[in-house]
């Protein structure tokens, strides 16, 4: 289902880059709207809790993790990883109140891809088994850590963010700068899509020549591109016995919020030795995506109705049908029917 902001249910969204939980620290995480206690107890496991104490509301996220047990600021009430109450301290050794039925709420969480993933249920107050697998990402995500990470919080509702990452016609306009391309390289495309997993796919093909950037990766790259809700982008790059992968994840963090996490993965080891040059590429890259939604908001607040065409918005339609279907496919059960069909999309960019 859909809630009253729009966000998709019943689903895993990208919390956290896996590397930015080390074993025995915890953060806070709102994910839609919702307060989150993510951690990584001293076995490397991944947790995710409601971050509020039972007892009197407090943010769990205010007290101690010791790699075992969260220990709340205020009474020092501790609790296990799965949410579980271990220790009431003001207890005496009398008083027979048996702690093992207080809980905190607890999230279904994966670590797959880079990231750490949270499926977030259609009714919060129930402990949900999911619904689907968390999303599957290329082989070179999984034996090793992203080369580049950036994050950055784009100020404005999940739907702005995705249909504007997935924007082709954007591009010549909003990234121009002489590494990548102008506006006098606006040419035709034509793109061949097909339906994938709770998405679709710019199936393998050669990218266009006017990207320099590829250029400086040896060899005649081939690249498929996957959307997948409720917000993934993975680009899968192929030089022939090397691999580049880039995910993006789009995470709601409520109604106006939301972040965007760009990781680049790869087997290249030129790459590696380049990383302190690609670094502030990609975050110029994303950084103009996001000042352009920050422009953005400025004509949205006044509420004006909008446009999607075809075909250079056709993805950005895709999008909000994949949406509907999802959210009719957790109402009525059955199986998710994608509503994307195999085509070819064109635009010029
Ligand atoms: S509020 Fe957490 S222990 Fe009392
Ligand atoms: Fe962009």
């Amino acid at each position: 289902m859909q809630d009253q902001d729009g966000f998709l249910r019943d689903i895993w969204y990208f919390a956290l880059p896996a590397t930015a939980l080390k074993a025995g620290a915890m953060q806070p995480k709102t994910l839609l709207g919702q307060p989150l206690l993510l951690g990584r107890a001293a076995d490397g496991s991944v947790f995710a809790l409601r971050d509020i104490c039972p007892h009197r509301g407090i943010p769990l996220s205010h007290g101690r993790f010791d790699g075992r047990e969260v220990e709340c600021c205020y009474h020092g009430w501790r609790f296990a990883p799965d949410g579980q109450c271990t220790c009431i301290p003001a207890l005496t050794a009398d008083q027979d109140m048996d702690v093992t039925k207080i809980r905190v709420r607890r999230y279904p969480v994966a670590e797959t891809g880079g990231g750490i993933w949270v499926y977030m249920p259609s009714d919060e107050s129930r402990e949900a088994a999911p619904a689907t697998p968390p999303p599957e990402l290329p082989d070179v995500t999984s034996d090793r850590s992203p080369g580049i990470v950036e994050r950055m919080v784009f100020p404005c509702h999940i739907d702005h963010a995705v249909i504007g990452l997935m924007d082709p016609a954007h591009g010549p306009f909003v990234h121009k700068s002489w590494w990548w391309r102008s506006q006098a390289s606006i040419h035709e495309k034509a793109k061949h899509f097909a339906p994938s997993d709770l998405g679709f796919a710019m199936v393998r093909h050669q990218p266009s020549s006017n990207s320099a950037a590829y250029k400086i990766l040896g060899g005649t790259p081939t690249t498929e591109i996957r959307f997948r809700l409720p917000g993934l982008r993975i680009e899968d790059i192929e030089i022939g016995k090397h691999r580049v992968c880039g995910v993006t994840a789009v995470t709601p963090i409520d109604a106006t919020t939301t972040e965007i996490t760009h990781m680049i993965f790869w087997t290249i080891p030129l790459l590696s030795v380049l990383k302190p040059v690609l670094r502030p590429f990609a975050r110029r890259f994303l950084g103009q995506d996001r000042d352009i939604v920050v422009r953005q908001q400025e004509g949205l607040k006044h509420n004006p109705s909008l446009m999607l065409i075809n075909d250079s918005d056709t993805q950005a339609k895709w999008y909000f049908r994949l949406k509907k279907a999802y959210a009719a496919w957790r109402a009525e059960g059955g199986e998710f029917q994608n509503p994307v069909r195999e085509t070819t999309l064109r635009w010029r960019s």
